[in-house]
């Protein structure tokens, strides 16, 4: 039978998530419903390092399930989930990413597919017209693609898992297409290493909610003075343990989130992902 935990402490453990998040207090109901639910969102983290234990295909086929019912704009249906169930193709993909040895450690590895291209062949095959083939069509099945994945961490939490989305496969999108024989106007959005996580982790801290929430019109606030406040409530809370590309940009005496972002996008990223994405057959006009 599972513990019952006081609705009180419920409570109290969200708002203390959420006051590491954010730095700032929230008061938490403790009559509300779903305070389980609403706790595990407030404290969750990504998970890098799992357990040697297996995921029971068949609890795996339920997140998918579960993942799968996510929200579907216009209720098209345009994000797949791919489990790479051959590990040699899971090592060949953790091969592309030196620096992330979580993808070949994951016991499962799944990718999350935009997919454009079952809606043009349904316009074939039932006649009509396509005069949708535009930047929207990408959109749509990023965005419902992101919704499958972010519905599959919930899901994945409520039982107990861990995960890591992984944008890096995007580095090598062309091998990675190649390797899951991803057809014409489908693309990857994100690998997910999943797993029974091997520690807690912790809560990483956001940027306050008066630079990310917003009443009635965009408030753009004074960003040099929130980002000090961020940076300075972090720095206590989650040290940067390394400066990015000192050799670059030398040692800060202060090194906070927005200068290591800044460091970050200082490097071309992934600029032929535009290129790729044309290649698979979007067009993006
Ligand atoms: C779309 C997406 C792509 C990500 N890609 C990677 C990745 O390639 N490698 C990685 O280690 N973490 C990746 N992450 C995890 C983020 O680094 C992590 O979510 C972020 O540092 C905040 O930590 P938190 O999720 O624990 O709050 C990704 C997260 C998202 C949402």
């Amino acid at each position: 039978m599972q513990e019952q935990v006081p609705a009180e402490s419920t409570a109290e453990g969200i708002a203390a998530s959420l006051a590491e998040r954010f730095g700032e207090r929230f008061s938490v109901d403790p009559s509300l419903e779903g305070l389980g639910e609403l706790a595990r969102i407030a404290g969750h983290r990504v998970h890098r390092r799992f357990l040697p234990r297996a995921v029971e295909p068949a609890l795996l086929r339920l997140l998918c399930a579960c993942a799968l019912s996510a929200p579907s704009k216009s209720d098209l249906q345009q994000g797949d989930i791919l489990v790479v169930k051959d590990k040699g193709k899971q090592r060949a993909i953790a091969a592309l990413i030196a620096d992330m040895p979580w993808i070949a450690d994951a016991p499962v590895f799944l990718v999350f597919l935009a997919d454009g291209g079952r809606l043009p062949q349904i316009a074939r095959l039932r006649g009509k017209p396509f005069p949708n083939d535009h930047l929207d069509l990408f959109f749509n099945a990023v965005v419902d693609s992101a919704l499958v994945l972010a519905t599959f961490m919930r899901a994945a939490a409520a039982v107990g898992l861990g995960c890591c989305p992984i944008s890096a496969i995007r580095d090598r999108a062309d091998v990675v297409s190649e390797l899951l024989a991803l057809p014409e106007r489908v693309v990857p959005v994100a690998g997910l290493c999943v797993g029974w996580p091997a520690e807690a982790g912790g809560v990483t801290p956001r940027l306050g909610l008066e630079t990310t929430l917003h009443e009635d019109r965009y408030r753009a606030g004074d960003l040099a003075r929130e980002l000090d406040a961020y940076d300075r409530r972090r720095e206590r809370q989650r040290p940067y343990r390394r400066q990015r590309a000192p050799e670059r940009w030398g040692e800060a005496s202060f090194y906070g989130w927005s200068e290591d972002k800044a460091r970050q996008y200082a490097e071309p990223l992934r600029a032929d992902f535009g290129a790729f994405v044309r290649g698979k057959g979007f067009r993006l006009e």
